[in-house]
């Protein structure tokens, strides 16, 4: 298949090189068995944003799936930094894959001595879409059908992947996933309400996946004086919250004004984008607007 990307070089096992030829063995680990783990962080003004708790949360990926990391974070910089450069990236998205390599044969069991293949490339990023941000987007409930260790950012998405496909094929933005009746994530997004003034979210479990986003959101929440909460949510919650938001890295917070086809919050408000969203949109917006200003390798984890 030929590729035209807009942002053509990516870096593939030590090398930068057109992304249309990259190749990887059709034996690697991560193609034939999904043993492989991801981070996708934004880009802003060409320098990546949150870089530090993307490299932890990546870190924590390999350390739970027994990879050992085959680049340190001043290397990952380096590609970063290399691939913003190739590309003359400005907003974008950055995706970096780490995979147990390949080996002949097909084994489960994991070889004694992997050699890791790396993979990294660039999306141009584009704006938020006025719409979506005067509108909100729409969400629809599924049962969560994933494995039992989504905490970990594993390349095998087989479950998400299906349950986007039915939430857009119902006309909706995003599926929220639900078991037992508690509200977990979205397929790709950490969902979150507002309850009486304050912003809440699901605790750190096994069940989903530590948002980067969502833990910027709360330092923000903080510094702008709104109460933040972690606590198990009931998805009808849902239904009676003030607000409802979906966090995640390439767009940051965007606001849910229909579950399942109900209008989210009460009154005049029912169905609009809220107060408290509006605020910290605002708020990480304005973080963005500065980005340009703060040297790469700064420590990007305080940014407060
Ligand atoms: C399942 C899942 N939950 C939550 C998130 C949000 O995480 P982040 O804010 O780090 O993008 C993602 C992002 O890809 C995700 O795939």
């Amino acid at each position: 298949m030929a590729l035209t990307a807009p942002h053509a070089t990516c870096w593939l096992d030590g090398t930068f090189q057109p992304l249309a030829n990259a190749r990887i063995s059709p034996l690697d680990r991560g193609f034939l068995f999904g043993d492989a783990v991801y981070e996708v962080l934004p880009c802003y003004a060409g320098r990546p944003f949150l870089f530090h708790p993307h490299m932890a949360r990546l870190e924590r990926s390999l350390r739970e799936i027994g990879l050992a990391a085959p680049l340190d974070r001043a290397q990952w910089a380096q590609v970063l930094r290399g691939l913003v450069a190739h590309n003359q990236a400005q907003d974008a998205t950055l995706y970096l894959q780490v995979s147990r390599g390949a080996e002949w044969g097909r084994n489960h069991a994991p070889p004694a001595t992997p050699k890791a293949t790396v993979f990294a490339y660039a999306t141009p990023l584009p704006p938020l879409d006025p719409k979506t941000l005067n509108e909100g987007v729409a969400v629809a409930t599924f049962p969560d059908e994933r494995w039992g260790r989504c905490d970990i950012k594993s390349t095998a998405l087989l479950a998400n992947v299906l349950a986007k496909d039915r939430a857009q094929s119902a006309g909706a933005f995003e599926a929220v996933l639900v078991a037992d009746g508690w509200l977990r994530e979205g397929s790709s997004t950490t969902v979150m309400l507002v309850h009486q003034g304050r912003l809440v979210a699901p605790p750190d479990s096994p069940q989903i996946l530590p948002g980067t986003t969502r833990d910027f959101l709360f330092a923000l929440a903080k510094t702008a004086g709104i109460a933040v909460e972690r606590r198990d949510i009931r998805a009808t919650e849902l239904h009676e919250a003030d607000e409802v938001l979906l966090g995640f890295a390439t767009r940051g917070a965007l606001p849910v004004t229909q579950v399942d086809g109900r209008a989210v919050g009460s009154d005049l408000a029912a169905g609009r984008p809220g107060p408290v969203w509006q605020r910290l949109h605002g708020a990480f917006q304005a973080r963005i607007k500065h980005w340009a200003d703060v040297p790469f390798d700064a420590p990007v984890d305080a940014p407060l």
